[in-house]
């Protein structure tokens, strides 16, 4: 703590100097992280978020607006996803909270049914988000994951089916999944769901508020929500492309039944008797608020017309990446997607373009599960504008690293590296930190490494990694 008070204008300069290394967070120049409706319109909601910042969603008796708000938000988007009066659901932070609020209630369900002793599994698919697996870590079940198709790379229900034991209490499919934006089919595993009596989550965190103005467009989309009957829940965050302020998603449920397992009351204490529909408690109805305000500006056309800009600029960013000789993995049939080749170093173009202002998430895949390395793609509004000179810039950079051949000795030590980490000679971390190491401050060998190595191996170091950077900085100290 510092020993005295300062001035506003001290602490701002503080933190601007903070965030001198930060990626820029305007302009397109992103294609994850940030979903950019390019709309200065929008900015007013950020005045709304400030006003609610200190109203404490957690007591709705005593900020009715908040139960109120809520209430409005699940009831616009159960209508967006073809839910019928009985939907129930909540707003929470995020997709992650989301996801976990989704399987701790299909585990208490499965809990109730088959007694506290009974070893409740969840099936995902490879393709699903982690907060899958974590939500089973935090709530001790078992995850039982299958591969996807290797074409199509989606979900294969006779995998599903077969993995289905008395065990089984969730089965998840992604609409679309994070990695290549590909929709599951939900309509065959939501049969399966149906006639085993599984519960299904639909992880429409990304696409829930997209799809269904695709599909106004007439873009042909496979169903994926609540008109499949085999669907008990379905997450969607309002953060991605509902255009809102961090902190904003929702979760559904078919009916309020379903929805009770999430709930969580207490009046075992000598307080008041607590009750919490979601994870936190006190919590803000700034994010809450500001999304009501952004889905009422928007309405139906606004976020069709929305949905028509992305639309546009992910057939240009898919006609150009094809003509500059990359293959997308799968079908591009979403907003997101991703693209790999053959012919260049994946890893080394997105340091290039990461050189040039561009950032993309680099997707490492696996070699060990057959999937394929990839740079990810989320495609917002503002990329129609800038769209052809991203592509312009990849050309060059493609062109420049397709003119240099690899050299195969890097390839060698690259190997050498992979092999000293298998046999347990050296570690991640010790080769990233190493003065002497290749691997210093050299994400390409990084991505490399991690592609080719076990995922155990991979989460150790990085476990290892956070808790050191998580530390206070000298900075802050001094
Ligand atoms: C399909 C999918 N599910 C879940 C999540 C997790 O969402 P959050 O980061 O808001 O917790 C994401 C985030 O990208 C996602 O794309």
């Amino acid at each position: 703590m510092p020993e005295r008070s300062s001035s506003m204008r001290i602490v701002r300069d503080k933190l601007k100097h903070y965030t001198e290394d930060d990626i820029e967070v305007k302009d397109g120049r992103l294609f994850t992280y940030l979903y950019d409706p390019d709309m200065k319109e929008l900015r007013e909601a950020n005045d709304i978020f400030v006003e609610f910042l200190n109203r404490n969603g957690m007591d709705y008796h005593a900020f009715p607006s908040t139960l109120k708000i809520e209430n409005d938000i699940v009831a616009m988007v159960g209508s967006l996803l073809n839910g019928d009066s009985d939907i129930a659901g909540n707003f929470t932070t995020g997709g992650t909270e989301s996801i976990l609020l989704a399987v701790k209630s299909s585990r208490d369900r499965f809990l109730e049914k088959n007694g506290k002793d009974s070893k409740p599994e969840m099936i995902i698919p490879v393709t699903a988000h982690p907060a899958f697996r974590k939500a089973a870590e935090y709530m001790g079940l078992k995850i039982v994951r299958i591969p996807v198709d290797p074409v199509s790379f989606f979900t294969i229900p006779s995998k599903v089916e077969e993995s289905i034991t008395e065990n089984t209490a969730m089965i998840v499919a992604s609409a679309p999944n994070f990695p290549y934006g590909i929709i599951d089919p939900v309509e065959e595993i939501g049969k399966i769901a149906e006639k085993h009596k599984v519960w299904l989550h639909v992880d429409a965190c990304v696409g829930g508020m997209i799809l269904p103005f695709l599909s106004l467009i007439g873009v042909k989309v496979k169903r994926w929500d609540f008109s499949v009957q085999g669907v008990s829940s379905i997450s969607v965050d309002l953060h991605k492309y509902g255009f809102t302020p961090k902190g904003s998603s929702v979760i559904l449920y078919r009916n309020h039944d379903l929805r009770r397992y999430q709930l969580y009351v207490n009046a075992n204490w000598p307080g008041y008797p607590m009750s919490n529909v979601g994870i936190q408690s006190t919590k803000s109805a700034a994010p809450l608020a500001a999304s009501w305000a952004v889905m009422n500006f928007l309405g139906i056309n606004g976020y069709v017309n929305l949905a028509r800009k992305t639309l546009e600029a992910k057939d240009r960013l898919v006609k150009g990446l094809a003509e500059l000789g990359y293959d997308i993995v799968g079908s591009a049939e979403t907003t997101i997607f991703a693209f790999t080749s053959k012919r260049v170093n994946l890893f080394r173009v997105a340091a290039e373009l990461k050189a040039k202002g561009w950032f993309l998430q680099v997707q490492p895949g696996s070699e060990r599960e057959d999937l394929p390395s990839s740079l990810h793609m989320n495609v917002s509004p503002i990329h129609v504008r800038i769209a052809d000179e991203f592509l312009k810039d990849l050309k060059s950079i493609t062109q420049k690293l397709q003119s240099e051949s690899d050299p195969d000795t890097s390839k060698d030590s690259i190997l050498e590296l992979i092999q000293s980490i298998r046999d347990g000679k050296t570690g991640i971390i010790e080769m990233l930190n190493g003065q002497s190491s290749p691997v210093k401050n050299n994400q390409e060998i990084l991505y490399e490494i991690i592609r080719h190595i076990s995922p155990e191996v991979v989460e150790k170091a990085f476990k290892d990694m956070v808790n050191d950077d998580f530390s206070p900085s000298d900075d802050f100290q001094s």
